[in-house]
């Protein structure tokens, strides 16, 4: 079996983890193993690396810092997880990757597209995803959602603004890569979600 490499991607509270709960348990019926990861984190490393970024009394990181946190984290997740697992020929779901740092640095904090992309080419070498899913969400129902989940981290009390400029920041990276990224109504019903999401899966695998 190849290994299969999907994430998933969408501003805060767009329901990424009931999804990839679903996917993994359909992977594993198709007979694959099935590696999920979280990001930032998902290594010893790399769950040192988020206590840092999230950190509420922080407010006073420089964007670049953040951007460089966030790569590194990437980095020894696909050193240490991502890349043996594909090697291996296993499913691999990803909670967020590179996109997150395109949108919410490159877009959002304004640091420009190219320049993330640049730095995180190197932290990913040659994995990037087979396929994407955005769920996409209006700003203000993703973070209405959160708040009534769990206190919130760094990244989430960012202000409405910022939030709004990460979902029109996902929606217009989504044009850019097209052939990757499949955008998905996060305010359909979970069922219909995660139907849209299979069908793309099995053409993936089948490809
Ligand atoms: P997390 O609690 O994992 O958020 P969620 O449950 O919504 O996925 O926190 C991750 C936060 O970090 C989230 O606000 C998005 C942000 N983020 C970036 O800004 N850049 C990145 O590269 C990644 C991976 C996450």
């Amino acid at each position: 079996m190849k290994g299969v490499f999907i994430s998933m991607e969408g501003p805060d509270g767009s329901g990424k983890s009931t999804q990839i709960k679903m996917l993994s348990d359909y992977l594993k019926d198709s007979g694959y193993e099935v590696i999920i990861t979280r990001e930032p984190g998902g290594t010893v490393i790399s769950e040192a690396i988020r206590e840092v970024i999230l950190n509420k009394d922080f407010t006073e990181m420089n964007p670049i810092t953040e951007m460089l946190l966030y790569a590194s984290a990437r980095a020894q997740l696909v050193a240490e997880v991502i890349g043996p697992a594909l090697e291996a020929g296993k499913a691999v779901i990803s909670d967020r990757f590179v996109d997150s740092s395109v949108v919410y640095q490159g877009i959002a904090r304004g640091l420009g597209i190219e320049n993330v992309y640049q730095v995180n080419n190197y932290a990913i070498g040659k994995y990037m995803p087979d396929v994407t899913f955005l769920l996409d969400i209006p700003a203000e129902e993703g973070i209405k959602r959160k708040k009534d989940q769990k206190e919130l981290d760094r990244m989430e009390q960012e202000s409405l603004d910022f939030h709004k400029k990460v979902a029109e920041g996902y929606r217009e990276l989504a044009k850019l890569s097209a052939d990757r990224i499949k955008v998905i109504d996060a305010t359909l019903p979970i069922e219909e979600i995660y139907d849209i999401i299979k069908s793309t899966t099995i053409g993936v695998i089948n490809r």
